[in-house]
Parts: C-alpha cells; structure tokens; sequence
C-alpha cells in the first residue's frame, strides 16, 4: 500500500476501538480524506433496534460532510475480524455520491491480509447524480 494507503489505514485501526457494537460483536472503522487532504473518522454504531444501526463508513462520510467537506478522496476500512470485510451495499452508495469511480478504497482484515478496490468496483453502474440532472 502507498503511504496515504498506509495512514488511512492507520488512523481506522485507532479508532476501531470506539465502535459501539454490542449486539453483533463486529467492530468496524473507517477513516476518510477530503479534497483538504483532512482525515475523518468513523465507527459503527449499533442499536438495540437494531434497524437503526449506522456503519462506520457512513459515519466518517458523514462526519466529513458535516465539518464541510464535497469530496472524498480515498477511503480506509478496518474490522476487528481476521478477514477481510467488504461494504454493505447502502454505503457504496453512499461512498459513490462523494468520490470519483477512480477513488481507492482500502480495507486492511485483522489477520493481515489488504485490499484495494476502486469505487467503480464496489458500485458498477451505480445510480449517480448525473442522471437526475437531465428532469
Ligand atoms: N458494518 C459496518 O460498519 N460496515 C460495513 O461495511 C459492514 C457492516 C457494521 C454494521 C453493524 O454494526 C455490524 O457491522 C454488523 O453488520
């Protein structure tokens, strides 16, 4: 992994130890870069309904947004499990509304193991803003 790779990665695993999930036992973080260069972190945070639950990556996202950023530059999850994880599929969304189909998203699995995709390989032929602009 290159060194923002690297950094993103470790300020997800800093923050792992914040996530609130003590129904499912699964500890996720994220950390996120604006188009500042700013770092933003997440956890997940669960609740006892359990619907209402928010992943880590959409509380980085949001956290960005809310101190102002518009892009997303490069994305880093963690999980305390030993394999990898990969986003749920309302964050891709998520994660596509605010960064480029080109942006890396880095996962790093307790047991070592890395991986980098794009956001066009988590979200192929997502539905982007560019469709609505046209009504
Ligand atoms: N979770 C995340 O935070 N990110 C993901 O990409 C997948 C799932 C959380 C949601 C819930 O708190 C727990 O992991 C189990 O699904």
């Amino acid at each position: 992994m290159d060194d923002d790779a690297d950094e993103l990665i470790r300020r997800a695993r800093e923050s792992l130890e914040r996530a609130y999930a003590p129904y499912s036992h699964f500890q996720v973080a994220a950390a996120v870069r604006d188009e500042l260069g700013r770092v933003f972190t997440g956890v997940n945070v669960e609740n006892v309904s359990y619907g209402l639950s928010m992943c880590a990556e959409r509380v980085a996202i949001f956290t960005a947004i809310a101190a102002g950023a518009r892009r997303i530059t490069a994305i880093a999850i963690t999980s305390a499990a030993a394999e990898l994880l990969s986003p749920c599929g309302a964050c891709r969304q998520v994660i596509a509304e605010f960064a480029a189909g080109d942006t890396p998203v880095h996962c790093l699995a307790s047991a070592g193991e890395a991986r980098r995709w794009t956001v066009s390989d988590l979200l192929p032929s997502g539905f982007v803003a560019s469709q609505l602009r046209n009504r």
